[in-house]
């Protein structure tokens, strides 16, 4: 069984998103593969009700329960490792990653980020979109490498900015294709496996 280990931060929307696919999808049949696992570095980020709704185990590691970036890092590892996942899917996991980190799951580990990238890396990308006068926005999947918010691009979806767009209802806007894009990117990954 491939196991896929997914990370989150918050409301776990795109996270929920993939374990609706695989449930819908049928991924144990068509890939061999599970949502094996939901690891959260809060307690009380909202998508760890989901996952256990769903019997999925959930794993909570407190970053501020360590001294430094490199020590949460190697706990985490070692909290994922047991799952030997084939793919770790960041969704909304709000942290920065370690090279150790990045390097311990190189190759299986992927992230989507609400911008449409190279552009808009880090953070408030949907404010900026609109400061800059685009006139569309969009997400991305694409693979982990040290530097934050570049690696391999594999998937994207673009959403007009209208010109009465918040950074609110861009978001809103953006995350609905987050939703479409991060499942299929993930079975695509399986698929490939
Ligand atoms: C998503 O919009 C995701 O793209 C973004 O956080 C949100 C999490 O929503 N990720 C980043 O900004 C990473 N730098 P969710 O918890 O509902 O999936």
């Amino acid at each position: 069984m491939k196991n896929i280990v997914i990370l989150i931060s918050g409301g776990g929307s795109n996270m929920a998103a993939i374990v609706k696919a695989a449930k819908q999808q049928d991924w144990e049949r068509r890939y061999g593969a599970r949502v094996a696992a939901v690891v959260s570095n809060k307690a009380d980020a909202k998508g760890l009700v989901f996952a256990r709704e769903q019997g999925i185990a959930t794993e909570v590691l407190d970053h501020r329960q360590f001294a430094s970036r490199e020590d949460f890092d190697a706990a985490l590892a070692q909290r994922i490792d047991p799952y030997q996942p084939a793919v770790v899917v960041l969704a909304g996991f709000m942290r920065i990653l370690t090279p150790g980190f990045v390097q311990h799951f190189a190759g299986r580990m992927v992230n989507i980020h609400p911008s449409l990238l190279p552009a808009f890396t880090g953070l408030h990308t949907h404010q900026r979109a609109i400061d800059a006068g685009c006139k569309f926005a969009g997400c991305t999947v694409h693979g982990v490498t040290a530097e934050l918010d570049v690696g391999p691009i594999l998937d994207q979806a673009v959403v007009p900015v209208l010109p009465d767009d918040t950074a609110e209802t861009l978001a809103a806007r953006v995350l609905t294709q987050e939703h479409i894009i991060y499942p299929r990117a993930v079975a695509a990954l399986l698929q490939q496996r």
